[in-house]
């Protein structure tokens, strides 16, 4: 899960997917990473914790990091939130086989489209409900597509 500080809009996608995949008893290896390094380090942003903890997931403990061309032997699927991290991920793709693994997350919701989560970091807390359903419906998709 791909966004640009890695501590609003990933580490949620990351959250909901990691409890979906534990609830599923899939034994996915789940992680999240932003394009930019401006937060590594950092816990999530508390209005993202505090949402996510209204659902029962817990991000509290996940950790700011940035992405690097090495996530692309690491993981089958990146998913990023907007076009922008969309971009600059596709940017540090080796080959073709690299570029296959990238994909918009909404396009499971409405393939085709290359809509993008808004950010919520400028808004406020309303912002991240929206986001936490939109993020929610798309990996219920992943859950379906790829368990
Ligand atoms: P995220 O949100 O990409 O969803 O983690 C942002 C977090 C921080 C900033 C921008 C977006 N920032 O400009 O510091």
């Amino acid at each position: 899960m791909v966004c640009l500080g890695n501590i609003c809009r990933s580490p949620l996608a990351d959250g909901i997917l990691r409890f979906k995949a534990k609830h599923e008893n899939l034994d996915w290896i789940i992680d999240s990473a932003g394009t930019s390094h401006w937060h590594q380090g950092e816990n999530p942003d508390a209005r993202a914790t505090t949402c996510a903890k209204k659902y029962g997931v817990d991000i509290s403990g996940l950790v700011a990091r940035q992405f690097t061309k090495n996530d692309f032997d690491e993981f089958d699927k990146i998913y990023a939130m907007d076009t922008s991290n969309y971009r600059d991920v596709l940017k540090l793709a080796a080959d073709e086989a690299d570029k296959q693994k990238v994909e918009m997350i909404l396009n499971l919701v409405e393939p085709g489209k290359n809509k993008s989560v808004p950010d919520p970091y400028f808004g406020g807390e309303d912002g991240f409900d929206e986001v936490y359903k939109m993020l929610d419906e798309a990996c219920e998709k992943i859950i379906e597509q790829l368990k």
